[in-house]
């Protein structure tokens, strides 16, 4: 059996067949009536009123928050287990990365962390809606946000796929983001959306990820922008991968029941829970005491896997004090296991015979 990646990207021969008929069409490969197209879909897929897709899932956030005014003095709520663009994209503008604690059972923000968080300063939260799960107070933070004039942005790069209630994730925020990186649900490379019913909003999204000018191709400038566009050939990629999209949540929901059903039982090994109604995983987690040495008998075995994030506060890029027991605990026990929409069902029995084989269970 070839090498078991814990992620990887999956294309055929519709995306190669497509870019080729794309070039040979004469188009000038920056965006255009693709990137357009490729956003109506995701709008579509979603329910979102609106999409506008930018160069990456960070400089979504970057433009969401400057979309919501957020500067220099401003206090951004995060979670303290995310990946670090979240943090980043408040503090690149000069605001300040405010760190919370997660849920043990979803890894999403703590609510009640979030609201002792909240000071005079706070102009944001950023939700993240982590491996397509969903807070268990998703409705409290959107009514406290409102309530409280605070901005609410949901950081949903994980979770292209996955719903709350039928509503899709990164809909209950003023804007939801995505990503589009190689290893997530749909990727165009790099490439990442951002969503919103909002009219003002999507006005200064679509102004900032062009220069600040006042509409395309005018050099009048409203707004401090900055060039964070896509190109028609990543969206010519991404239309044919959103025609597969269904498909992945299904089996991506499957891959996780085969997984949550081949490892309950053994005891050394702890599985989150998942509500697959509404969650399609996008990485398939397990908490183990002794990750170090599973991780490496399961490369020896053939198979990749990948730790949790650490606790950002404690990274050497924030080093702030404080204490975060679910973070970090996490991030001393997670791990994930091979998540590529692409696995087949030997595969998984695989990977789930070798973890049973080194608890010799
Ligand atoms: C939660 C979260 N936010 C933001 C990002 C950044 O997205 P990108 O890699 O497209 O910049 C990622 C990427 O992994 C992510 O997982």
């Amino acid at each position: 059996m070839d090498f078991i990646n814990q992620m990887e990207p999956w294309f055929d021969d519709n995306e190669a067949n497509a870019v080729h008929h794309y070039m040979l069409s004469g188009g000038w490969v920056t965006e255009f009536k693709k990137t357009r197209e490729f956003e109506q879909q995701i709008a579509q897929f979603t329910g979102a009123k609106y999409c506008s897709v930018l160069a990456n899932g960070t400089v979504t956030l970057i433009t969401a928050l400057v979309a919501c005014d957020v500067a220099p003095g401003d206090e951004v709520i995060v979670p303290d287990y995310t990946m670090v663009a979240t943090p980043n994209a408040a503090e690149i503008l000069g605001a300040k990365a405010v760190f919370v604690d997660v849920e043990r059972d979803t890894l999403c923000m703590d609510f009640d962390a979030m609201r002792r968080a909240v000071t005079p300063k706070t102009k944001a939260v950023m939700l993240v809606t982590v491996n397509g799960r969903y807070p268990r107070d998703i409705e409290r933070f959107v009514s406290f946000c409102k309530e409280r004039r605070i901005w609410l942005i949901e950081d949903a790069a994980q979770s292209l796929g996955s719903r709350y209630n039928g509503k899709h994730l990164g809909r209950f925020g003023d804007i939801g983001s995505f990503s589009f990186s190689a290893p997530k649900v749909i990727t165009t490379g790099q490439g990442g959306a951002l969503i919103t019913d909002n009219d003002e909003l999507i006005d200064r999204i679509r102004k900032v990820r062009d220069f600040g000018r006042e509409r395309g191709g005018v050099d009048h400038y409203l707004v401090k922008g900055w060039n964070f566009k896509f190109t028609d050939i990543q969206a010519v990629i991404g239309i044919e991968q959103m025609k597969k999209l269904a498909w992945r949540v299904e089996r991506k929901k499957a891959i996780g029941k085969l997984y949550d059903k081949l490892l309950a039982g053994i005891p050394q090994v702890e599985l989150l829970p998942t509500d697959y109604e509404n969650t399609s995983p996008w990485f398939f987690d397990i908490l183990v005491d002794d990750r170090a040495r599973l991780q490496e008998f399961l490369k020896e075995k053939g198979i990749g896997a990948r730790e949790f994030y650490p606790p950002l506060h404690a990274e050497p890029v924030y080093g702030r004090d404080g204490h975060y027991p679910v973070t970090e605990e996490m991030a001393r026990k997670g791990l994930w296991l091979p998540s590529s929409s692409s696995l087949t069902d030997e595969q998984v029995e695989y990977v789930c015979s070798m973890i049973r084989a080194f608890y010799r269970t």
